[in-house]
């Protein structure tokens, strides 16, 4: 156990890194608010996206879901319209089952607990340490990749970020340093150190405002920090799909299972015999997923015959679309990607 006066050896670092933040923090639309949905919508956003990317997403999702009430009401397809092109849409998927968590069981009132606000669906101790510290002004250290790395660089601390106790042991660190006022904004700065100073590969240093609080910058040895030692390999899936084409319209349907892409549309996975001679062209896509290398090979069939068409849909459960139709549904990227280059 550390002792109070411990603690306070290091609290300077942390004063240091708020002061830098008050003259160079990023002028970002979300830092005008403590209003919590808005900064929850924000940190969900930002979880897998950068913000230059994020930025016109956040505006766009705030205006037209201004509230945890309109984001309830809103319909499935609508959601995750509105998250077309950021990718990961089970993102959208928990925002929107979150927000009737808030309208049934919290009143429609954001929760203001850190307990209560772990309880939203899609939201984790990250997320919630960063809505109560800029909201509610909770000293709670939000611990993701940037502030992992600036952290363990600080005191160039080799404990392996892959374990799962790694958020625990960090987040008791962090308050060694973390100041008791504007924790919100401590956390800010933090991600805004990692990601402009601190950077992952060439750490800009000589500008860094506790380089002579770095232990790994003494040493020489800032790029070994953080240590990561389980990397999950990720595995190889082949997927097959039909782009069923006849005149303007073509072929989906919306996927259900869990596995990925859940609600996003797609094209048919199979097709009967008869039509395997009608495959004109072949396309083949490599994506990456987190945990998955996929080759996703697209077969495009041309069918001349509406009355067969229609038949096919109709029997299997499809929807025929025209590519401006297709604007107003979410699909997996490799496939939103292939509609922008097919027609
Ligand atoms: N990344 C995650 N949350 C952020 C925030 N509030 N500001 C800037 N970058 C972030």
């Amino acid at each position: 156990m550390k002792t109070k006066k411990q603690n306070a050896d290091f609290l300077h670092i942390g004063e240091k890194i708020l002061k830098w933040y008050e003259n160079n923090s990023r002028e970002l639309p979300w830092r005008k608010t403590k209003n919590p949905y808005k900064i929850w919508i924000c940190e969900i956003i930002l979880q897998q996206t950068q913000v230059k990317q994020g930025l016109e997403h956040y505006q766009n999702f705030i205006k037209r879901f201004p509230n945890a009430e309109s984001l309830s009401r809103a319909e499935t397809d609508d959601v995750l319209l509105y998250w077309k092109g950021l990718g990961y849409y089970s993102r959208a998927l928990n925002l929107h089952k979150a927000s009737r968590q808030i309208t049934d069981d919290f009143r429609g009132k954001f929760p203001r607990k850190y307990e209560d606000v772990l309880k939203l669906k899609g939201v984790g101790k990250y997320t919630a340490a960063a809505i109560c510290s800029i909201c509610f002004d909770e000293k709670l250290p939000a611990i993701d990749g940037n502030f992992y790395r600036v952290l363990s660089r600080i005191f160039a601390d080799d404990f392996d970020i892959s374990q799962s106790s790694a958020f625990q042991y960090f987040s008791e660190s962090a308050l060694k340093i973390m100041p008791e006022k504007q924790p919100g904004n401590f956390n800010q700065a933090m991600m805004d150190l990692g990601s402009q100073i601190c950077k992952p590969k060439n750490p800009d240093c000589g500008n860094c405002p506790i380089n002579k609080d770095c232990i790994a910058f003494e040493t020489g040895t800032p790029t070994r920090f953080p240590v990561k030692i389980k990397k999950t390999k990720p595995t190889d899936l082949f997927l097959q799909y039909y782009f069923v084409i006849c005149g303007k319209k073509f072929l989906v349907r919306q996927r259900k299972d869990d596995f990925i892409w859940k609600k996003l549309y797609e094209f048919p996975t199979e097709i009967p015999e008869k039509f395997r001679e009608n495959i004109i062209a072949s396309k083949t896509l490599k994506h990456k997923l987190t945990h998955k290398n996929l080759t996703i090979q697209i077969d495009k069939v041309e069918i001349n015959s509406s009355a067969e068409f229609e038949k096919f849909t109709r029997e299997h459960g499809f929807s025929a679309l025209t590519f401006e139709e297709s604007h107003r549904k979410s699909f997996p990227k490799p496939l939103e990607n292939f509609l922008k280059i097919c027609f």
